[in-house]
């Protein structure tokens, strides 16, 4: 039998409890580092090297970090639906924990590619991270972090609408939902279909229809809705 769709939305809050900061709660990311020079393209036109140094602190913390239990039930409700994550986040928990479809939006933090042929992309070697600066691929062309940054389109956005409107059910988790275009996917689902938002502090979604918003950190908000989609009918 065909199973139900489930399409995820998440964000910096779901790795929150894997010791990952998010960027806009109290001491995240964006009140500790200027945003527009560490993740803007005219920040990388302008300084190159401090935005190379910031993501590779960006990838110092992330390979000590691991998956946590809302990640993995994500993995777990694979049994009963099709899941398909669409992340804002750049970290590769989703994929560690053993997710199917992982589609980022805003780029993957360990890999780079080359400034003057977009098609040339490295994936780090983090056994080597602190040996290789990540700013000359292994072809000699200058390399970027393969990152959306600010001020750039966001190359999956049109195959994250296509799989919004599959949906059978809609699930966000921890996000502030300011950043466009990903705040506005919740917009796409379909009427009459079940919107869930996990979040300990949500965005005010009273606009739109159908959100059953889950006032809790990602592990225990997963589990409350794990609960709920898997129970009998
Ligand atoms: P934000 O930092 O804007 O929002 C994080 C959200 O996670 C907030 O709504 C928090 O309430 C929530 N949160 C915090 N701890 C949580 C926990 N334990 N469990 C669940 N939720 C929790 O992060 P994003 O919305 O992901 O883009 O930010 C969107 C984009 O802005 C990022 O992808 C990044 C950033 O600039 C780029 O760098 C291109």
């Amino acid at each position: 039998m065909k199973k139900p769709i489930l399409v995820v939305s998440t964000g910096a809050g779901i790795s929150a409890e894997s010791g990952i900061k998010t960027f806009r709660d109290a001491d995240g990311l964006w009140e500790n580092y200027p945003v527009m020079q560490v993740a803007s393209a005219d920040g990388f036109r302008r300084d190159p090297e401090l935005v190379h140094q910031f993501y590779n602190a960006r990838r110092r913390d992330l390979i000590k970090a691991l998956p946590n239990d809302a990640h993995r039930a994500l993995v777990e409700l694979e049994k009963d639906y099709d899941v398909y994550i669409i992340t804002q986040n750049v970290d590769d928990l989703h994929e560690r924990a053993g997710s199917s479809h992982v589609l980022h939006l805003h780029g993957e933090l360990m890999k780079i590619r080359s400034v003057t042929n977009p098609d040339y992309i490295e994936t780090l070697d983090i056994d080597h991270l602190e040996t290789t600066p990540a700013t000359r691929g292994k072809n000699g062309d200058p390399m970027r972090p393969h990152i959306v940054f600010f001020q750039e389109p966001v190359p999956n956005i049109e195959k994250a609408v296509e799989l919004v409107h599959k949906a059978d059910v809609f699930v966000v988790i921890g996000t502030s939902l300011v950043v466009y275009p990903a705040a506005g996917l919740i917009q796409c689902v379909r009427a009459g279909v079940p919107i869930y938002y996990i979040d300990p502090n949500p965005a005010d979604t009273s606009a739109i229809t159908g959100v059953h918003v889950i006032r809790a950190k990602a592990t225990e908000g997963m589990r409350t809705l794990a609960t709920l989609l898997t129970a009998p009918k």
